[in-house]
């Protein structure tokens, strides 16, 4: 395909369509059951309002809307604390934009993206080649279909470990700690990472003192959180407990 045919990239959002047309679609019908049973009014407008809330919320977090989603990735790119050397992997990379952004930012670097691609979401290992390729970093970043629970590379293979958002939604693994535990496997020693997650809810990661203690014991040398969910651009309506109200950074050195 010729530069001039590309696509422009697709990095998706993270509010996935079902999440609109399914409460959408459940509203609607009980909206019609509601002629015969009048009572049902009170659940269709439940499911319309959240159908309307992942609406706004879908606008809030897309590039073209107020991008929460790009502030929030450019708040772990701004905290990496990287000279940009060696191979870097991007655990549950989506249509790949941080594997790419990343890719720009560190030219002498090459990449590889992971993600299982469920079927539940709006991502692909085609979207992600075809971004690479509209954004020019094709020849550095490569993507491979694996679980973030169980990584097809060996201990320590990579200088830089990066992951936006994903550990909470590995569903084989109930102790996401497991999760984080498995990422800092293939990181290097002296190599650093940089992950965003829910960490602050306790029913997945426990207290976060605790945590960052844990992470010690695994021979990681420097740890630090961030509140990612303190940041000003998040706006109140996305500060919900499994939006970004959770939301937090692990940024250090093994
Ligand atoms: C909220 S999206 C974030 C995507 C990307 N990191 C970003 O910043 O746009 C969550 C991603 O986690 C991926 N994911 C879920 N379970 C996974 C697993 N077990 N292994 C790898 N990726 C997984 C999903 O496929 C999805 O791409």
């Amino acid at each position: 395909m010729s530069e001039l045919t590309l696509k422009a990239p697709n990095y998706g959002n993270w509010v996935g369509s079902k999440f609109i047309y399914i409460p959408g679609i459940m509203g609607l019908a009980f909206l019609g059951l509601a002629f015969f049973f009048p009572a049902l009014v009170v659940l269709a407008g439940l499911f319309l309002l959240l159908a309307a809330y992942f609406i706004y919320a879908r606008y809030l977090f897309a590039p073209q809307g107020e991008n929460v989603q790009g502030q929030i990735r450019g708040l772990l790119l701004e905290h990496l604390n990287w000279d940009g050397a060696g191979q870097a992997l991007d655990i549950g990379c989506g249509n790949a934009p941080l594997t790419i952004e990343l890719a720009k930012k560190y030219p002498r670097a090459a990449f590889i993206g992971i993600d299982c691609w469920s079927k539940g979401w709006d991502y692909s290992q085609s979207a992600c080649e075809r971004n690479a390729r509209a954004e020019g970093v094709d020849q550095r970043v490569t993507f491979h279909q694996a679980s973030a629970s169980n990584l097809p590379f060996p201990d320590e293979s990579f200088d830089l470990v990066v992951s936006n958002l994903v550990f909470h939604m590995v569903a084989d693994t109930a102790d996401k700690r497991t999760v984080l535990r498995e990422a800092l496997r293939v990181v290097k020693k002296d190599g650093v990472f940089a992950f965003q997650d829910l960490f602050l809810v306790e029913q997945m990661y426990g207290q976060m003192d605790d945590l960052l203690e844990t992470m010690r014991t695994w021979g990681i040398s420097q740890v630090e959180f961030i509140e990612t969910r303190k940041a000003s651009f998040i706006p109140a309506a996305l500060k919900l407990p499994f939006m970004a109200g959770t939301i937090g950074m692990l940024v250090g050195k093994k």
